[in-house]
């Protein structure tokens, strides 16, 4: 029986994953840090740019806490629960660093800000506190904490895109990598705090973009995500006063798709009001651009929609939804969902079970509404939906979502797929996992094939995945039969 999916946090399963580098690094360190990273894709991107940052300084990377002298967790604001689970790393950390005198924590990413003074100074949880637009100071900072002075840079930039530093990978698989080509934003979705954590948004200089496409193929990576919280508002001028010169998101797009029609580009997240016909025919014209779109809707309600501040309508996101579905039939489409938010009755929760339906999402993000400091929701509205209600309606949500991806893959059953293959199945190193260009797991048999990981598989789905559903990994479509 279907019936679980977990309540996911991003991507539940990297939720506090730590980090070593994916390829043997030759130097030998004798200083090491730790690094612990929790949230958004962001954020797992930012430790892979503060890893090299750290790397210049004579630091390498290990997965053992005990044998770092730097410990660092790079922490979400998004929902309280992501911050009460870094308070408890933090605690534990600090047993650590009495067993290790001159160890040093630091607390870095979207909590830097709000609970900079709380960290650092009331509770003496941490010894540096940077955000995550400060990365650059952090050999500065960490020199200055071991001379035992306060550490702390949570100072937001408008300019900030780490453009000219190349991320260490860490923890891939050597097959896909994430590449951030913007930062910050500037939607004021009233339940979000990330436009305050991260600031006004920024585009990353195209060239230095390209660039890391073509290393990480070059290095035998088959796949990048480009990512930024708003992908769609991606817009890069190198002269501000000629707009002859921008360069839009789809035509990003278009460039990378270019580097090599065997490296697969992928990019999240679009915000619905931004994602434009020139981006679905850019998807539409080139094979190597996944078809997938991560296409949040928040509420299926238009009056829950504008105190979210989300600027649609129910009836202006079904119509993205048909014109997605009319430019790339094949493409998949999930979603972002909170139930219960403020003023939320009954018949707003059928209209968001309605638009699911309308839009037959494939996967979806579910949460219940959580208020966050400083947003506006917080300073508008009154948190005023119970928190058994919230459940309740999440449930019935997760229910939804689990009988649409049922049926998504159950559709599938019979039709042939491209799959780049991943590497081993978690199950068995007989089998090979990889996804196909809807971003559906696929699972097959090694038997007699001689293919290797970063190749290219035609895969025919015979059946989908029995077990329970409780994370991306478990739902899969399985396949004997490779063409
Ligand atoms: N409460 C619940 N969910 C939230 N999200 C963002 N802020 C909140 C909040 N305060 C969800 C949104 C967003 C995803 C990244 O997290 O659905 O798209
Ligand atoms: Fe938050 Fe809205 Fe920006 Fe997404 S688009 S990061 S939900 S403010």
């Amino acid at each position: 029986m279907l019936d679980i999916v977990a309540t996911k946090t991003h991507d539940e399963a990297r939720q506090g994953e730590s980090y070593k580098p994916f390829t043997s690094d030759p130097n030998e360190y004798k200083r090491k840090f730790y690094i612990e990273s929790y949230g958004c894709q962001m954020n797992f991107a930012d430790s892979e740019v503060v890893a090299s940052i750290l790397n210049k300084e004579g630091f390498g990377a290990t997965r053992n806490v005990e044998e770092a002298s730097l410990i660092f967790i790079n922490t979400c604001s998004i929902r309280e629960k992501a911050e009460q689970t870094v308070r408890k790393r933090l605690t534990e950390f600090k047993k650590l660093k009495a067993q290790n005198p001159g160890t040093l924590v630091g607390v870095l990413g979207c909590m830097a800000e709000r609970l900079k003074s709380k960290f650092l100074e009331e509770e003496k949880l941490v010894d540096i506190v940077v955000g995550p637009d400060a990365y650059r100071s952090l050999p500065q900072l960490v020199e200055d904490a071991a001379d035992g002075q306060k550490s702390i840079n949570v100072l937001l930039s408008r300019e900030e895109t780490y453009a000219d530093i190349a991320p260490v990978r860490l923890n891939t698989n050597g097959v896909s990598a994430f590449v951030s080509i913007m930062r910050g934003c500037n939607n004021m979705c009233s339940f979000c705090v990330v436009p305050f954590t991260r600031g006004r948004e920024r585009s990353r200089d195209v060239e230095s973009i390209i660039n890391e496409c073509t290393n990480l193929f070059e290095e035998g990576y088959r796949e990048v995500t480009l990512l930024g919280q708003n992908v769609d508002s991606y817009n890069y001028n190198p002269h501000s006063d000629n707009t002859d010169h921008a360069v839009s998101f789809a035509q990003l797009l278009e460039k990378v798709a270019l580097i090599s029609p065997l490296l697969r580009v992928r990019f999240s997240t679009s915000h619905p009001k931004d994602i434009t016909s020139d981006v679905l025919h850019t998807m539409a014209a080139y094979e190597n651009i996944c078809k997938c779109i991560h296409l949040p809707v928040q509420s299926g309600s238009s009056r829950v929609l504008q105190m979210m501040n989300r600027t649609y309508t129910r009836e202006w996101y079904m119509h993205k939804v048909d014109e997605i579905k009319a430019i790339i039939p094949e493409c998949s489409i999930t979603s972002d969902i909170i139930a219960g938010f403020c003023t939320e009755t009954e018949e707003d929760h059928l209209e968001t079970l309605s638009v699911m339906d309308y839009s037959q999402y494939d996967l979806s993000y579910m949460f219940f509404y959580s208020e966050r400091p400083g947003t506006l929701a917080q300073r508008r509205y009154a948190d005023d939906v119970p928190l058994d209600i919230k459940k309740r309606r999440l449930q019935e949500i997760i229910e939804k979502q689990n009988a649409l991806s049922l049926t998504s893959y159950k559709k599938d059953v019979g039709s042939t797929y491209k799959v780049l293959i991943d590497g081993d199945s978690k199950r068995s190193a007989d089998d090979w996992v990889g996804r196909n260009s809807q971003n559906k797991v696929v699972i097959f048999s090694k038997n007699n094939t001689q293919y290797k990981k970063g190749e290219y598989v035609n895969v025919m789905i015979t059946q989908k995945s029995h077990s329970i559903w409780k994370n991306r990994l478990d739902r899969a479509l399985v396949s004997c039969f490779v063409i």
